[in-house]
């Protein structure tokens, strides 16, 4: 297989420093400190397409020579991206850099792409834009309804139509478009506006969908496609507009809950009972400009949902403000669902969950992780103050604290519910007692010095009874260091860029989180519950804690957009007063 250098990521050598700088922003950016002569040479060959055994072989001496392993480093460039497989050169090919640079795999993506059939329900200003994107990104099929004609003011909205076609029914002219834009994408069309007399046409049209694009305003769209969701399971992704905000999800499926029927009844204002009609020459706005913008970030989580299986609008909305740029995801759930303290998680599904953030951990958490670069240089300060008899780690992940503990005591014992976590860490090597159980069940043989928690009571609904544990654990000298989300960051539901939004300070019970990648890409979504601070300090100290600081530790780099945010709370109790 040939390889040759990342043709997205710029690449510079500091001579001074004899440091290779790759990528332009934190998000991408690797360093290699004290680059050997060899390397330099080896990246500068890279410029042109190699067979990687060749490579290997003609570096593989110069590398021993300094002690490396070639074969090695090859892999390590190639993980980190500074290196790539090459793929033959197609009309997708500046997509496909952008996959990669992504983190997803180029030939996988397009792959899936190809492979996909995309409904698409409207095709007035949003939906003939998102039709044209997609089936220029080389989505294989499109399926599109629409019983409009075009009218001189659709040229306006849409770029897509032209002056010749006005008066011709809106997916004839889209699908000669769409074969003229690319003609290796198959289009089929519906001749109706969406209507419940029609929607058994629409719902045997649109069976074999893999995702549905809902561009259409008719005030009962989401009624309908409730509907559709009692008959077949289908991706539905809504784009509009909210008054003069664009709009863009919720993405949902039939059984998201609530699903678009039951958002029908809040959301639409008519639904409300009380309320009567007034204008009833009501037309939803739409600007060409603005109709852009919705249109692509929908067709870009269309994209990212064919090729990933996953979406950031999954039961989320959001909304743009084209006065400012600004974008607020709004996880209307919250407003539906916001009273129940007793709110609980089924316990395999936090297992699970907990799976996926394992194999993340495994190659992330002490690398490029905001825990890793948030927290860790303190905790690692607080743990080395003292030596310890004895410490226990409680739901010690892949125990990165467990092998800060074993430096500065005789006897660490770690505790974790998630087995696969546990393999992790023994893997990782040190003296050690993994436990895999729940605190709760725990049965003790002494009392600790030192407890840690981090990240872990925000996992459980009976925080309570988990902290008078912890008490029962400690010896009488202990410490405890408990680390929780911060109550300020968990309750701002979006941020305006470098300001968070405070929106529901108060509540307590459960939340879902989205945890992503490195790359800012969706990993899974994680069940938790948000506690305010004083909820937390207050039981330990109705325990029989005494609270000895609180710190807030702060991303270290200026440039973070998370400079501005605190991610964490770090608590430090001692036994009695
Ligand atoms: C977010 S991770 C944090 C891991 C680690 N403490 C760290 O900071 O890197 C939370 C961990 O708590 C574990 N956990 C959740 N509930 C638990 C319980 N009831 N008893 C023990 N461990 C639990 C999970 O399996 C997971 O490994």
């Amino acid at each position: 297989m040939k390889i040759q250098l990342n043709r997205s990521l710029p690449i510079k050598y500091v001579e001074a420093e004899k440091k290779i700088v790759c990528g332009q922003t934190f998000m991408d950016i690797t360093e290699i400190e004290d680059c050997p002569a060899f390397l330099l040479e080896l990246l500068e060959e890279l410029n042109v397409p190699a067979e990687f055994d060749y490579i290997a072989e003609r570096y593989n001496q110069p590398a021993s020579e300094e002690a490396y392993n070639i074969s090695e480093i090859l892999n390590n460039l190639i993980e980190e991206k500074i290196v790539s497989y090459t793929w033959e050169q197609d009309r997708y090919d500046r997509h496909r850099l952008f996959f990669e640079l992504s983190g997803m795999n180029q030939a996988d993506s397009m792959n899936a792409l190809r492979d996909a059939t995309v409904g698409i329900i409207g095709t007035g200003g949003i939906g003939s834009n998102v039709a044209t994107l997609l089936a220029a990104a080389g989505i294989g099929r499109l399926k599109v309804s629409d019983g409009d004609l075009i009218e001189e003011s659709n040229l306006t909205r849409t770029t897509t139509f032209k002056e010749s076609q006005i008066g011709t029914p809106k997916i004839d002219s889209l699908k000669a478009n769409l074969a003229e834009q690319n003609s290796s994408c198959e289009i089929h069309t519906l001749p109706h506006l969406l209507s419940r007399d029609k929607l058994h046409e629409f719902i045997s049209f649109f069976s074999d969908c893999d995702i549905l694009v809902l561009s259409a305003d008719p005030s009962n769209a989401f009624e309908l496609i409730g509907v559709l969701h009692s008959e077949i399971n289908i991706p539905v992704i809504n784009a509009g507009y909210l008054g003069r905000m664009g709009l863009v999800g919720p993405m949902m499926d039939a059984y998201s809950k609530p699903g678009f029927e039951q958002l029908f009844k809040t959301d639409v204002f008519e639904n409300v009972n009380t309320t009567v009609k007034i204008n009833k020459k009501y037309q939803a706005p739409s600007y060409g400009p603005l109709n852009y913008i919705v249109s692509s970030i929908c067709s870009n989580e269309v994209i990212k949902f064919v090729a990933t299986g996953h979406s950031i609008l999954k039961e989320k909305r959001l909304i743009i403000n084209p006065d400012n740029y600004e974008t607020l995801v709004y996880d209307y759930k919250k407003d539906l669902n916001l009273n129940s303290l007793t709110q609980h998680y089924p316990d395999n599904e936090v297992t699970d969950q907990f799976d996926i953030i394992a194999d993340f951990y495994k190659n992330h958490r002490e690398g490029a992780s905001l825990n890793r670069v948030i927290l860790d240089d303190y905790v690692r300060e607080v743990i080395l103050k003292k030596e310890y008899a004895s410490a226990l780690d409680i739901g010690c992940g892949i125990g990165t604290y467990s092998r800060m503990l074993d430096l500065c005591s005789a006897r660490v014992v770690a505790l974790d519910t998630n087995k696969k976590m546990l393999d992790v860490a023994r893997e990782k090597g040190g003296g050690i007692e993994y436990i895999q159980c729940d605190l709760i069940e725990y049965e003790s043989d002494c009392l600790f010095d030192f407890v840690i928690l981090s990240l872990v009571l925000d996992h459980i609904n009976d925080y309570y009874s988990y902290i008078k544990k912890v008490r029962s654990v400690v010896n009488r000298e202990g410490r405890v260091l408990c680390i929780v989300p911060s109550h300020v960051k968990d309750s701002c539901t979006s941020h305006q860029n470098d300001k968070m939004v405070i929106e529901n300070y108060f509540y307590e019970g459960t939340q879902t989180k989205s945890r992503l990648d490195e790359h800012g890409n969706f990993l899974c979504e994680l069940n938790s519950f948000k506690r305010n601070l004083s909820t937390y300090v207050n039981s330990f100290i109705d325990v029989g804690f005494s609270l000895v600081s609180i710190k807030e530790p702060r991303h270290p780099d200026k440039m973070h957009l998370g400079y501005n945010f605190p991610y964490f709370t770090v608590l430090e109790f001692k036994y009695g007063n």
